[in-house]
């Protein structure tokens, strides 16, 4: 493959023809030295290895700069910095830059601060000078007050720099710690993440991997089977789909690298600067904001499934969900989208899978989101339609209570806009965990086909009508006349709303109009949490 860089080839040459000139003026020579070194330094681990990551489907540390950045926005910090180790040869094999292009640029006119590994140089091992442009990079991120993006392509910790480079994790470790909250921070995996290389992603918001070409994992496959003489893939280890499947470790794949930029610039218009400012506002022309096909979404049957994503989609502006964690824990539904222009948060109980239940991976799922929307004041809106969390000993030794408590937690502590609509189902534990007007939940509304209550009418009648089901003469039909006399009096929104713990019964093709003038109701909300060092999230 050529250089996918348009120019690359071209500035190269260039720069390289310009310092041939035979020019005795003592600045022309001097700028051709200075043309020669940028050329080197633009060509990372030479032209061969360049090949070799092409011919592996792989694009450059500076090609991904490209098309993540808005044209000709990128302004590099560091070039010529090099390693000063001389162990195992290193001196002998040094390259401009450390294996790191750092700098700063724009997405869509928005400031971003932005580091992108370079394989080609000893595959994108970190130590000491590599750290040190990174950390360079978070500082004037934090000061400024705007994202940093990390890609994220290397085999580590540098083995020959030895200590220093795990010193130089750490630096970045403590830094993204001291980040989280204050800024954005986005990681894109875009090759081999081994070791330490994980943990940085690991502190940050938001994870995209690359399908068959991105791999993070603590210890590789050959480690794995020297320890525990299991047989693994680095696909099976570590890959995109085992990390949005089974660990959750990242929140978004991408069939190749160029969607994963996409992706990356996408969750850009939804988020904000930092934790001081709002998402943008985009253009929006207030019409008819009623959905009239909400109304036929709710099955008659309570224990019938339908997709929630079809309540978001219809509810949102057009095409604007942007799912977050599509493939983990399908059972909750988080993701960004817009109203009436404005980005907000949205987590939903998906009817279609596992019946809505609250599990585990679920909470933790919700949990992290609310938190992350919290952070950068995006308002939280929740469908609501959840049975129960789910039993069982594979939940509770699993720790459903400290899980479920996360989710409790971060609803309770999250002071932006939030407004729940009960669709269907709010029992139990769950609907209060469920953003309730309890735990600071600003506005509460339900679809006349809420039901709220303790526990659903089959399971309430057998055990508070125990005795004079089983005293009947016939005591299946007692049973079922129990039932329906419960499913009466509490499947349904109406004693919530008498109570004031639902605010209003709405008609479902109203939904869209109500939250956006309800948000807007919520726009200047100012809620102070009481001083405290930090809270003490169950984790
Ligand atoms: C120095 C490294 C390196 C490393 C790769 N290279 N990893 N150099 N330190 N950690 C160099 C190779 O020598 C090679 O140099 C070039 O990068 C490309 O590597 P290849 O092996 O040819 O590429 P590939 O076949 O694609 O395999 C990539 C890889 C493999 C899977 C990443 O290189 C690998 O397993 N590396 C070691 C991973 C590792 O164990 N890292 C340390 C983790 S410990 P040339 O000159 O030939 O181009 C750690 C602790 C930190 O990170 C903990 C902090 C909490």
């Amino acid at each position: 493959m050529r250089f996918i860089l348009p120019d690359l080839d071209k500035i190269v040459l260039n720069l390289k023809s310009k310092s041939q000139g035979n020019n005795p003026a003592f600045m022309k020579n001097k700028i051709a030295q200075l043309n020669e070194k940028k050329a080197e330094a633009l060509l990372g681990g030479g032209k061969e290895r360049i090949e070799k990551q092409h011919q592996k489907g792989k694009l450059t540390a500076r090609e991904r700069i490209h098309f993540l950045l808005d044209e000709g926005s990128f302004e590099e910090i560091g070039m010529f910095v090099t390693h000063r180790s001389t162990n195992f040869g290193l001196d002998k094999t040094k390259f401009l830059g450390d294996g790191v292009v750092t700098g700063y640029g724009t997405i869509e006119g928005r400031a971003v601060y932005v580091f992108s590994q370079d394989f080609t140089v000893l595959g994108g091992s970190l130590a000491e000078a590599h750290a040190q442009k990174i950390c360079r990079i978070m500082d004037l991120a934090m000061e400024n007050g705007a994202p940093v993006i990390g890609l994220n392509d290397s085999g580590g910790a540098r083995i020959q720099e030895g200590v220093v480079s795990l010193g130089g994790y750490a630096d970045i470790f403590y830094k993204n710690t001291l980040a989280s909250g204050v800024i954005p921070q986005l990681s894109a995996i875009m090759g081999p993440c081994a070791g330490g290389a994980v943990y940085s992603p690991a502190l940050t918001d938001f994870i995209f991997m690359v399908e068959n070409s991105s791999y993070m994992f603590v210890t590789g496959p050959n480690v794995v089977k020297t320890v525990t003489h299991e047989e693994v893939t680095s696909e099976e280890l570590g890959g995109a789909s085992t990390h949005s499947t089974k660990s959750g470790v990242t929140h978004f794949t991408s069939e190749n690298e160029l969607a994963c930029i996409q992706g990356l610039k996408t969750l850009m218009r939804y988020i904000p600067q930092n934790c001081e400012e709002e998402s943008p506002q985009y253009a929006y022309e207030p019409s008819d904001e009623t959905r009239p096909s909400l109304n036929e979404i709710i099955p008659q049957n309570p224990n019938q499934p339908y997709d929630i994503k079809e309540v978001i989609s219809a509810t949102l502006d057009k095409d604007t969900f942007f799912e977050v964690h599509k493939d983990y824990a399908e059972n909750i539904v988080v993701g960004f989208g817009l109203l009436g222009g404005k980005s907000i948060g949205i987590v939903a109980n998906q009817p279609a899978f596992l019946a809505g239940v609250l599990d585990n991976k679920a909470s933790e799922k919700a949990a992290r989101f609310v938190r992350y929307c919290d952070c950068f004041n995006i308002p939280l809106l929740v469908f609501e339609d959840v049975p129960g969390f789910l039993p069982g000993t594979d939940q509770e030794w699993n720790g459903i209570i400290k899980n479920g408590a996360k989710l409790l937690y971060a609803f309770c502590e999250a002071t932006v806009p939030r407004i729940t609509v009960i669709t269907r189902k709010a029992y139990g534990g769950a609907y209060d965990v469920m953003n309730s007007k309890h735990i600071g939940a600003d506005m509460n509304y339900a679809w006349p086909s809420a039901e709220i209550a303790v526990m659903g009418a089959k399971g309430a009648s057998e055990i508070i009508f125990k005795r004079e089901i089983s005293s009947a003469e016939n005591p299946e039909a007692k049973w079922q006349e129990k039932e329906a006399e419960y499913a009466e009096l509490f499947a349904n929104p109406y004693n919530a709303a008498a109570r004031g713990y639902v605010d209003e019964v709405i008609e479902p093709q109203h939904t869209r109009e109500k939250l956006i003038k309800a948000f807007g109701m919520l726009k200047n909300k100012a809620v102070k949490l009481p001083k405290k060092k930090h809270g003490n999230i169950p984790m």
